[in-house]
């Protein structure tokens, strides 16, 4: 059986970055999310929670060719931050079931949506990319990446395809440095089929739209002991349902 593993999540990391980035394209298209639009502080607005995870940082792709002042830059937390969130709609809960193997899988309410929250380390912390998972009616998963919108307005919008050029920015350092930032993102049609190789929570072969979370399985102890035991102090009831 699949057993996830930091060391299985770097492997996977490599095969896929070839696989998908390298511009072989998967034919999994998957849903996106049901709004164009977020507000910029969503996470906040709608009582998202955090939540650890157990890979080491920066274990999913961000982006792709990202260079700071026509220089690439390597290890990528020395400017980018990433942090993940949880939201569940109210007074529902994650139904828990074991297979015979006594391995346990997850089914998430309709409206849940799981956050990949990606930053620069510029000097006002500038929004990359928001990305949401959205479990839509019919077990099907809408993946999506909301980004500033460009034309300064105050939401987010949901990133289209002829939107997925490398694009540039202008920065200004910690430090007070002008940053040009030249960054092409990843693109949609990639989410699912590298989220079903490196899940321990796959969806049955060949339903693309039925593939969720990567991190935020019954496989992750911090989901399972951390994360529970905030979403309880927060509303009041186990955030899991075992049947
Ligand atoms: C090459 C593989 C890969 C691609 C492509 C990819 N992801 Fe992920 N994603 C991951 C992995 C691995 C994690 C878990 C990271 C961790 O826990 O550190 C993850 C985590 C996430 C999370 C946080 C919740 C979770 O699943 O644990 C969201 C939301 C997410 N990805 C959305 C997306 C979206 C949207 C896209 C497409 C724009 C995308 N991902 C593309 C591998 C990938």
């Amino acid at each position: 059986m699949f057993q996830w593993t930091a060391k299985m999540g770097r492997i996977g990391f490599f095969l896929t970055i070839f696989a998908f980035i390298g511009g072989l394209s998967p034919s999994t298209w998957s849903a996106t999310p049901s709004s164009q639009r977020l507000p910029k502080n969503h996470l906040v607005e709608n009582h998202f929670l955090t939540f650890q995870s157990e890979l080491e940082p920066f274990s999913s792709p961000i982006a792709r060719d990202l260079t700071i002042n026509d220089e690439f830059i390597s290890p990528i937390d020395q400017i980018l931050s990433e942090s993940f969130w949880i939201s569940l709609p109210d007074q529902t809960q994650i139904l828990q079931t074991s297979a015979p193997t006594g391995e346990k899988r997850w089914q998430f309410p309709v409206g849940t949506q799981v956050a990949h929250e990606i930053k620069f380390k510029d000097a006002h912390q500038t929004l990359f990319e928001l990305r949401i998972l959205e479990k839509l009616p019919g077990e099907v998963w809408g993946f999506g990446a909301y980004i500033l919108n460009p034309n300064g307005d105050d939401d987010l919008i949901l990133q289209t395809e002829a939107m997925e050029q490398r694009r540039e920015l202008k920065l200004g350092s910690p430090e007070g440095r002008e940053w040009l930032v030249k960054i092409a993102p990843l693109r949609q049609r990639t989410c699912a089929g590298c989220h079903q190789a490196t899940t321990s929570n796959p969806a049955p072969e060949g339903e693309a739209d039925k593939v969720g979370p990567c991190g935020f399985t019954a496989a992750n102890p911090f989901v399972t002991g951390e994360w529970v035991q905030k979403f309880r102090a927060a509303k009041g009831y186990s955030p899991i349902l075992e049947r």
